[in-house]
């Protein structure tokens, strides 16, 4: 492998951190910043942060080797040849990114450069970010000849981050010069040669030395606009499927037989056409919304972009319609909530469709159980424990008395419950799936009234099992048979049910 750089990155959150012992990792000098000292505190005693697959084994492999946490920022850049600037781009009130936090970290870059320096854009910023931080550094008085700004846009997804940055699809340097160019080719190097995958040390994935990662270089405003576009791009996918999603609901068609017929076309491909409860975390919403701030600056109407907001948002209403029309009345009701993460693999709540529809489901007096493997500490900080939101050790627990169970993340553990003893546990068979974890059919067979994603409603068939003299369905769904003579017997059961007859 080639000669380790000395690499600064600052922030140490999922992009930073994962960077920062990724870059250690192919064979760099790396010392991260962050000007959250318990945070750093944390990773300088051993411990882990953040939720995501393979960081603590590479934490464990390079800390205080061949990286090295702090809150100084003049002492990490005073060292290092490259500064990775990764600290949050969040949404500001206007829709645009808040470059706040950006700007204050290169003031202070700025008060600390004594020779040449290369500064990255990690973070996802706006198109005409890189001549911003030029112009601030210039403001601040740093001569034009020791630094130079480049863009290098980070694609990798929380959950899969370790192997995103060690694999990546392809890695983006906007850079306009040659000199700043090629010293971000020096530290991709050991993955655009395949040197790290011939490596016998190298973790599992996806390339082989004979098919290494592809660099591409471009301006620096190309490489900003990719990021953005390809965010874009992929939040459309899932608002278009969505959309399709709820087409095929109306009209009884399956969205699962629908997407995998769209995706077997290479031009369309499978990906990112799962219909369910629309886009969340921390990158596509606030990203497709200062997609748009650019394009409206620009003076290009790119109203699409306005539709995919409204469609993803919609997605979360259309959800919690499904709840209301399973239990009728919402007040009061018992509701398990499986998953609180924005997806599986990860503990991040950000934008989390699972929290928006919690708080709206409380809001008209549900009470909520919930279960999550790993986001349940983070998500507290958003919805507090109290008698309406109680938080759960596992999925059985949640199910306990519940009137519906709702699948929000789509963790593989929540595919694979004992339906038997779920329905056994709960009030009233009814799972509303956000997720399609489940096939219709089986849940039928289960007993379960099922509701979930561009697909019809399932109903255990309570004719043939009734009438068997061996029905296997609980009390409650007996009452049901009943209810089909005895109205005021319906009037106290969910509306989807009573609709199911
Ligand atoms: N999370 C993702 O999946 C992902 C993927 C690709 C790109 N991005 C982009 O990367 C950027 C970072 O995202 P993230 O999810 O890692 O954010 P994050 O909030 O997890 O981490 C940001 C870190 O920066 C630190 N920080 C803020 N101001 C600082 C300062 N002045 N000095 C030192 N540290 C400071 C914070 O304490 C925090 O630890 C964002 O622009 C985001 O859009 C994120």
């Amino acid at each position: 492998m080639s000669e380790g750089i000395e690499i600064c990155v600052i922030g140490s959150g999922y992009v930073g951190l994962v960077a920062a012992v990724c870059f250690a990792e192919i064979g760099h000098q790396v010392v991260c910043v962050d000007n959250n000292e318990a945070k750093i505190n944390l990773l300088n005693s051993g411990g882990v942060p953040i939720y995501e697959d393979h960081l603590p084994e590479l934490l464990r492999k390079h800390s205080q080797r061949r990286v090295r946490f702090t809150t100084d920022l003049g002492a990490a850049v005073a060292q290092s040849e490259v500064i990775f600037i990764a600290v949050g781009t969040p949404q500001g009130s206007s829709g645009s990114a808040d470059l706040s936090f950006v700007e204050a970290v290169v003031s202070e870059i700025a008060a600390h450069v004594k020779s040449y320096k290369v500064l990255v854009e990690k973070s996802t910023v706006p198109v005409y970010t890189n001549e911003w931080v030029t112009r601030c550094m210039l403001r601040h008085g740093v001569s034009p000849d020791l630094f130079d700004v480049v863009s290098n846009p980070e694609f990798l997804r929380e959950g899969t981050a370790i192997t995103d940055f060690l694999y990546p699809d392809r890695i983006v340097v906007g850079a306009n010069n040659e000199r700043s160019a090629r010293a971000l080719q020096r530290i991709y190097e050991p993955l655009v040669n395949g040197d790290y995958y011939a490596s016998h040390t190298a973790m599992a994935g996806g390339r082989t030395e004979q098919m290494p990662a592809k660099l591409l270089v471009t301006s620096a405003q190309s490489a900003e606009l990719i990021k953005h576009a390809s965010n874009a791009f992929l939040a459309m996918k899932i608002s278009f499927i969505n959309a399709v999603g709820n087409l095929a609901e109306s009209v009884g068609a399956d969205i699962e037989d629908i997407a995998e017929g769209m995706g077997l076309d290479s031009r369309i491909g499978s990906k990112f056409l799962h219909a369910g409860l629309g886009y969340g975390g921390s990158c596509f919403p606030k990203d497709v919304a200062a997609f748009s701030c650019v394009a409206q600056q620009q003076g290009i109407d790119f109203q699409l972009l306005e539709e995919v907001r409204k469609v993803n948002s919609l997605q979360k209403e259309v959800f919690v319609q499904k709840v209301r029309s399973a239990l009728w009345t919402l007040r009061g009701k018992k509701l398990a909530a499986l998953g609180l993460a924005f997806k599986a693999g990860t503990d991040d709540i950000r934008e989390s469709p699972a929290i928006d529809i919690l708080q709206k489901l409380i809001e008209e007096g549900c009470k909520v159980q919930a279960y999550d493997p790993v986001a349940m500490e983070k998500a507290a900080a958003l919805l507090p424990p109290s008698p309406n939101m109680r938080y759960v050790s596992s999925a059985f627990e949640a199910a306990d008395g519940a009137d519906a169970l709702l699948i929000l993340t789509e963790w593989p553990e929540f595919a694979g419950l004992d339906l038997e003893s779920l329905r056994s546990m709960m009030r009233f068979p009814i799972c509303i799936d956000g997720r399609n974890l489940y096939k219709p059919s089986v849940m039928r067979e289960h007993g379960f009234t099922y509701m979930s994603t561009g697909r019809p409603t399932a109903h255990p068939d309570l004719v043939s099992k009734a009438s068997s003299g061996k029905s296997p369905w609980p009390q409650t769904l007996h009452v049901l048979e009943i209810g089909r003579r005895d109205e005021s017997t319906l009037s106290n059961l969910p509306t989807d049910q009573a609709q199911a007859q």
